[in-house]
């Protein structure tokens, strides 16, 4: 049980840092712009990055800054950043060396990054040596401070730095800009203690602290106020959530999803993402007798083999993640399960990788999110020596891409005629609308485009592999 909650950023801070975007506003109202300034925020990454950015434009919004989602047309570029994996990072660097003659012919052109891949120190080294045109970098400690840090920027003309340690903080009250006023993210725990070995996360997110229940009952509840019709609990083990209210009660992940699932509402509630070792018969049982809780699992297992399970420190075996799903399942039958794989890690056999074949087959996920893997700087897997060819790490993932295709193909084979509800979220490919069902699916229908953040009844009408077409109907 947590004895303490984590500090939260004093109101007085948060004070400070109003003051600053007002100065911002003035600095920016004196640097002749005829109209008003514009930033265009791009996120890479997870969800809890895409949380992020929505207060980082919250906060922009306050310095003055419109937002834009044309490039061309800012006077501040920010990327939001991610470190997952190698090709994550190439993608940023190479979008800002994209950058450099725009910003040496235009004066007045501000470029920031910040987020995850920043927050390492090799990488905030080489961003001073080699992109001196980056004018503000800042940690995934820093948002909050993000006035301050544009203050700084525009008075001194200098480039402004500030990657801070962990300070284990909780920053409340920051105004949020969101993306969509259908869908909201809900973040309850930031940070991450697990230490799986191939994974950056805990090196550059610090360690796992949990929003008051208060601060998340109380967001939710303006968020179901305002109209929202899905709300996504975010954290990267959100399911190890543990705070105390303020009369000193303890909130475990179970509790809280059970009194936000109380509340009167036609939303739909999710949560991501759960790790293994934390999903109890408790909070199986929560999402059972739920009334809100969309019959969805992302459980990402990473691997079926016991050994590699053991090397990525995952804390669980491939039979005790098997155990979960099954009384999952009993629980909520055709609860839809979705996962996270890594093939390829240093040192799988193929007789290991075909343990995760195996487990794949015998799980049937709805889909998969595959990954080869990443050595990344500072993780121990980094220092593995690792005797897999990485011809041989594509072909595994060709042939687990291939496995998971034909068991959604499968699925989808027994769709046609069903009757689906859908949360519209934008316009089709193939037809006019797309929408998402409880178990995660994309059926596409036709219909007008009124109906995009709205929830909707299909029934399914055609299959082609894994791809989902419907039409509306009344119920
Ligand atoms: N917290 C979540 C996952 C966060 S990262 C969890 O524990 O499940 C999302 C996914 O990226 C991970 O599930 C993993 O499959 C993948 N991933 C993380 N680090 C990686 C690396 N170094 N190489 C390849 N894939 C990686
Ligand atoms: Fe990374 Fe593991 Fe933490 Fe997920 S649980 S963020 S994979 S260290
Ligand atoms: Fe990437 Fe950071 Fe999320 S590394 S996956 S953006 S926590």
């Amino acid at each position: 049980m947590p004895s303490t909650n984590p500090t939260e950023i004093s109101p007085a801070e948060l004070a400070r840092q109003r003051e600053y975007a007002s100065q911002v506003r003035e600095l920016l109202a004196c640097q002749g712009y005829e109209e008003q300034p514009l930033a265009f925020v791009h996120t890479y990454g997870c969800q809890g990055n895409e949380a992020d950015s929505e207060r980082i434009r919250g906060l922009l919004r306050g310095c003055g800054y419109g937002l834009t989602g044309d490039r061309e047309r800012a006077s501040l570029i920010l990327y939001n950043t991610c470190a997952i994996r190698e090709h994550a990072e190439d993608r940023v660097f190479g979008n800002v060396g994209r950058l450099k003659a725009r910003r040496q012919a235009d004066r007045r052109l501000r470029v920031a990054l910040c987020g995850c891949m920043v927050q390492q120190g090799h990488v905030a080294e080489k961003l001073r040596q080699s992109f001196p045109f980056v004018d503000l970098v800042f940690g995934t400690h820093a948002i909050h401070r993000l006035p301050e840090l544009l203050y700084r920027m525009y008075s001194t003309g200098r480039r402004v730095y500030e990657i801070p340690e962990e300070a284990g903080t909780i920053a409340e009250g920051l105004p949020i800009q969101r993306e969509s006023a259908a869908k909201a993210w809900l973040p309850v725990m930031y940070g991450c203690d697990n230490y799986c070995s191939y994974c950056v996360v805990p090196l550059v997110r610090g360690r796992e602290r949990s929003r008051k229940p208060e601060a998340v009952l109380s967001e939710a509840r303006e968020l179901i106020a305002a109209g929202y019709q899905e709300i996504t609990l975010l954290g990267q083990n959100v399911n190890s959530y543990r705070a105390l209210s303020e009369a000193g009660e303890d909130y475990d992940f179970p509790r809280l999803l059970r009194e936000l699932d109380a509340m009167e509402g036609g939303f739909w509630l999710r949560f991501m993402t759960s790790h293994p070792k934390d999903c109890s018969p408790a909070l199986l049982d929560v999402m059972a007798g739920g009334r809100h809780i969309a019959r969805h699992l992302h459980l990402p297992v990473q691997s079926g083999n016991d050994e590699i399970l053991r090397a990525m420190n995952r804390k669980y075996t491939a039979a005790q993640y098997i155990e979960v799903v099954d009384y999952a399942r009993r629980a909520m039958p055709g609860l839809s399960i979705t996962s996270d794989i890594i093939v390829g890690f240093p040192g799988e056999s193929d007789a290991q990788f075909r343990d995760t074949l195996a487990l794949v087959e015998r799980v049937k996920y709805t889909s998969l999110f595959t990954f080869i893997f990443s050595p990344r700087q500072g993780t121990r897997a980094a220092s593995l020596p690792d005797s897999v060819p990485r011809d041989e790490k594509v072909r595994r993932l060709r042939e687990l891409t291939a496995l998971q295709e034909s068991i959604a193909a499968a699925r989808c084979a027994e769709m046609p005629g069903k009757a689906l509800r859908l949360l519209c979220e934008g316009k089709g490919k193939r037809l006019a609308l797309a929408g998402r069902g409880e178990g995660n699916q994309i059926v596409e229908f036709d219909g007008p485009e009124d109906l995009i953040g709205q929830f909707v009844h299909v029934r399914i009408t055609n299959v082609m592999n894994w791809l989902l077409d419907g039409e509306l109907t009344e119920k």
